[in-house]
């Protein structure tokens, strides 16, 4: 997004790269402060799972190299196949909440657009 484009849902991840561009981000907050704390914890949970999809795909990448490694030394133990599916699952459930995050958001906006009137 450049200066002097027009305003639209701008995702975490835009944020982050903003934020260590020294960009400031606005928000313009809609109705009185104090309805907006829960949205705040939302923001702060939002952030949480985003780093932990960042660090599991880490565990997830060591995880099949050590496979591709044990499948060089002939049969091997199922437990090494656990190993990259359990990181591989919470990365589906975190991933999938990262997906729906956007359109959450915009479903959000709309809402309190209605709301506003
Ligand atoms: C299993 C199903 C998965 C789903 C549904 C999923 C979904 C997503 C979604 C929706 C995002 C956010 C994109 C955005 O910025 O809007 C994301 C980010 C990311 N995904 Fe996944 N993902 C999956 C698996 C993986 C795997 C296997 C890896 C790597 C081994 C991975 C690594 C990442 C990384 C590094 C990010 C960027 C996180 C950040 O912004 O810091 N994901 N994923």
């Amino acid at each position: 997004m450049r200066l002097g484009d027009s305003l639209r849902f701008v995702t975490l991840g835009e944020q982050d790269a903003l934020a260590s561009n020294n960009f400031v981000v606005h928000v313009r907050v809609s109705g009185p402060l104090a309805a907006r704390f829960p949205e705040e914890d939302v923001m702060n949970s939002n952030k949480w799972i985003r780093q932990t999809h960042r660090w599991v795909s880490i565990a997830f990448t060591v995880a099949v190299i050590i496979n591709i490694a044990a499948m060089g030394q002939g049969e091997p133990v199922v437990w090494v196949g656990l190993l990259a599916l359990f990181p591989l699952i919470l990365l589906l459930l975190t991933g999938l909440y990262l997906f729906v995050l956007p359109y959450a958001a915009r479903w959000r906006g709309a809402e309190s657009a209605r709301v506003r009137g």
